[in-house]
């Protein structure tokens, strides 16, 4: 994700206002992190006064600088509460960062007025602590916990164990001491971190050993082995619970201090159905799970992701909502995430969530896909809407379950949530485009090409089509099943390539060609990388169809087949030797950056990099999620989808030479086997760029416009 410095005035009054902290040291950090060369140029100075406001004025004072004078509680349209992240963009983003990243991270979400992060970094050490409080035994806990790049449905109760070997002592103690980083500078910029809590997940010998409390299992998830899912759930109203709950707060607490935030995620449904819908017993479970936080900490607010009201929404009726939601007592002591309002809002179902605080959140990504697509218009008036119609909506924000590119759709929601009435997307992306593309000159081309994707590509109003879209090369090749998937595993184009992505490539071209200072700016080398990726991509459909219908063409043969096998090679190439070109789009990032946790430890590194690979590729151990978190990066592209399109196209044409039938099974064995391998291997590439990206692109225009 790319960070748009300029914007930073606009946001900063946010987390003053906000900020339980009253200093303003971790603001003049910020601007010194960020821009060193204004370090001098600005005052900041918190006034009293209703309305969560700020003002910015750049006359010539004493300083000769801007001055912003901030005040407190909330007066605009954003609410109380702007967030951020969705528990497993901890994994399909953040898993093996540093605190550097994590450090520009924060930043980018202070800009752009954040104050209500997720903070799940090293759960498990504490966790582990209440376990063995609880007389479990290292095996124990061992065979509960997930591995490095799974822990996000660990703490779901989705999956229970690893398939890589069990979570080194050593992953734990470091996530924890990069936690104690993160929840410090969090706090720094005035933000609220929102703190894990005991969910009920428990390993499976905690039935043995307490044979009378009340444990169930959990519902089966993905497909995963029995032995990996199921996942053991202590239930809520069991007093057990509290007892567990109370260790792990205060622990928590004696970590962090007892004020740092009295906010928690707690999810326990999260595509894990309840093991009963009998309305009495999901009241109970709501009710002793709050019970247990307020006995912990008597300020506690329980927020929890709506993304089970969505995707269970057979099992989530009404009726068993509001007794699910009504057991918890006031309507402040709950914060609901409306995880999909852009495109499958649950708050008008649910009355507002029955009058508990909502969040209208933007979830837009998933697995970390890259596909462009966005919903400009929904994303300015949704909002809007909501706040008009919803009593108890009290914020927007942004879920993403990865960060990618498409980073307009981000921006433009965290920056509506400063206004009461709707952006104008025209004058927005003007705005955008220029502080984007900071040179003398800008070009009215580079303009133009951003007006022609935001009124098509980020306009999108399908609703079968509102999410990342995948590009079909990242998918396990077939002979059917892969174009026109809708859905949030999204690969059908809502836009007509050719008018579109094409001439917005053409402006961009261009105006680099009228003013070569451009081609310095970071943010516009990713962004014709980025476009030009995604015509490949598009591009790959065409081809696709082309060598299916060869296959089934009556008299075809061996060399036919090869021939219309090519050009899908071709692109996969191309698409690698220009993601060569930028260090935003390297594979080396993902692994090198697990690799770099593990100390020089050979059998640690090993074990980081098979978590990294996994979660790319097959995404458990027998593709149970198979290219779900697929990724479009050099050495990826190169290595794995080139390698199994080559594998299938040649499968085509031993068939077709031996006049034998296609047999799905039979390739798809080979691939899964072929991915695994891949998974064990060592990155032997490259980890910097290389090709010069203009010549490519130049290149690549004349063979795939
Ligand atoms: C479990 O309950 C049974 C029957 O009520 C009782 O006899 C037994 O002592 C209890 N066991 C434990 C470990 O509390
Ligand atoms: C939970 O699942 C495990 C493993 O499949 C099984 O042995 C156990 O009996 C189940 N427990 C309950 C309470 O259903
Ligand atoms: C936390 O804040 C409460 C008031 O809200 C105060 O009574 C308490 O002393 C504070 N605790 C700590 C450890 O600062
Ligand atoms: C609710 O929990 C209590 C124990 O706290 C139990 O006695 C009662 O049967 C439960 N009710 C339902 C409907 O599950
Ligand atoms: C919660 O909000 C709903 C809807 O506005 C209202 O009917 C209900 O009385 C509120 N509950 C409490 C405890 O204030
Ligand atoms: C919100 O209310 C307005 C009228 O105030 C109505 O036109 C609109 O359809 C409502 N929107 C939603 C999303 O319910
Ligand atoms: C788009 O352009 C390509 C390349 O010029 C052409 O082959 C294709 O037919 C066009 N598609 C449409 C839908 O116009
Ligand atoms: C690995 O760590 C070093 C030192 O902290 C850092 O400079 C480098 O960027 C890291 N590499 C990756 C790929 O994260
Ligand atoms: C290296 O890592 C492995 C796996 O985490 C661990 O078992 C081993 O103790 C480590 N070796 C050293 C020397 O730290
Ligand atoms: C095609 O026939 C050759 C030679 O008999 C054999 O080696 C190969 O495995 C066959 N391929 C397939 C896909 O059936
Ligand atoms: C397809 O291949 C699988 C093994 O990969 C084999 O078990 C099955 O019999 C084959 N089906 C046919 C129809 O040949």
């Amino acid at each position: 994700m790319q960070k748009l410095l300029p914007l930073f005035v606009v946001a900063l009054g946010v987390f003053l206002a906000d900020a339980a902290t009253t200093s303003l040291d971790g603001i003049y950090s910020l601007v010194q992190r960020q821009i060193p060369q204004h370090e001098n140029s600005f005052t900041f100075s918190l006034i009293a006064g209703g309305g969560d406001s700020f003002v910015i004025s750049d006359s010539e004072g004493d300083s000769g600088g801007i001055t912003v004078e901030c005040t407190t509680v909330s007066a605009c349209a954003r609410g109380l509460y702007t967030y951020h992240f969705n528990t497993v963009t901890f994994d399909y983003t953040a898993a093996f960062w540093n605190f550097d990243q994590w450090e520009l991270e924060l930043d980018w979400l202070a800009l752009r007025g954040v104050n209500l992060p997720l903070a799940w970094v090293g759960y498990e050490y504490i966790l582990v602590q209440v376990f063995q409080e609880f007389g479990l035994t290292d095996a124990d806990i061992a065979s509960f916990l997930s591995g490095p790049a799974f822990q996000a449905w660990n703490r779901f109760g989705n999956i229970q164990g690893s398939w890589s070997g069990a979570l080194p002592t050593q992953w734990i103690n470091d996530q924890w001491a990069l936690q104690q980083q993160i929840v410090q500078r969090m706090v720094e910029l005035g933000m609220t971190p929102v703190l894990p809590a005991f969910t009920g997940f428990v390993p499976r010998a905690m039935s043995t050993l307490y044979p009378n409390a009340s444990i169930v299992n959990g519902s089966q998830w993905e497909g995963f082995p029995s032995t990996l899912t199921y996942t053991t759930f202590l239930e809520p109203f069991d007093p057990l619970f509290t007892t567990m709950q109370k260790s792990f707060i205060s622990k928590q607490q004696a970590a962090y201090g007892a004020n740092v935030s009295h906010v928690y995620t707690l999810d326990q449904y999260n595509e894990n159905d309840p093991y009963s819908g009998d309305v009495g017993y999901l009241a109970n479970i709501s009710a002793g799970t709050f019970a247990s936080l307020q006995a912990a900490d008597p300020e506690a607010v329980w927020m929890m992701q709506g993304w089970l009201f969505f995707a269970s929404e057979a099992f989530w009726t009404t009726e068993r909502i509001a007794a699910f939601l009504g057991a918890v007592p006031s309507n402040d002591s709950m914060i609901i995430l409306d995880l999909y309002s852009e495109a499958a809002p649950q708050w008008q179902r649910t009355d507002s969530y029955y009058g508990k605080q909502w969040i209208w959140c933007e979830l837009h990504d998933f697995g970390g896909n890259m596909g462009f697509e966005g919903n400009l218009p929904e994303l300015v008036t949704g909002p809007i809407q909501a706040l008009s119609n919803a009593s108890s909506m009290r914020g927007m924000g942004l879920t993403p379950e990865g960060q990618e590119g498409n980073e307009i759709v981000y921006d433009i929601l965290l920056d509506q949530a400063w206004s009461s009435t709707s952006i104008d997307i025209a004058s927005y992306v003007e705005a955008w485009v220029a502080r984007r593309y900071t040179v003398q000159d800008l070009p009215s081309a580079a303009q133009e090409a951003w007006t022609i994707l935001s009124t098509t590509v980020y306009s999108n109003s399908d609703p079968n089509t509102q999410a990342t879209i995948k590009s079909i090369f990242e998918l396990a090749p077939d002979l059917s099943g892969l174009t026109d998937r809708t859905g949030h595993h999204c690969t059908e184009i809502p836009y007509d390539t050719n008018i579109t992505i094409v001439p917005a490539l053409q402006n961009l071209v261009q105006a680099a060609t009228e003013n070569p200072l451009l081609l310095s700016v970071p943010e516009f080398m990713y962004d014709v990388v980025d476009v030009t990726r995604q015509l490949l991509a598009n591009r790959f459909i065409d081809v696709y169809n082309e060598l299916v219908s060869t296959f089934y063409s009556t008299g075809v043969t061996a060399a036919s087949v090869k021939n219309a096998g090519q050009p899908l090679l071709t692109i996969l190439s191309d698409v690698d030797t220009l993601l060569w070109t930028n260090d935003n789009f390297l594979l080396s990032n993902w692994i090198l950056g697990a690799i770099n946790l593990s100390d020089n430890n050979g059998t640690y590194a090993d074990y980081l990099e098979y978590n990294a690979r996994n979660q790319i590729t097959l995404w458990g151990p027998d593709g149970e999620i198979n290219d779900y978190a697929s990724k479009q990066w050099a050495g990826f592209v190169g290595t794995y989808y080139y390698d199994r399109w080559n594998m299938f196209i040649t499968y085509l044409e031993d068939i077709t030479q031996n006049g034998t039938a296609y047999n799905d099974t039979a390739i798809q064995t080979v691939m899964l086997n072929f991915g695994k391998e891949w998974d064990t291997q060592t990155y032997s590439l490259s980890a910097t760029v290389s090709g010069d990206t203009m010549s490519i692109v130049d290149s690549l225009i004349q063979k795939w416009l």
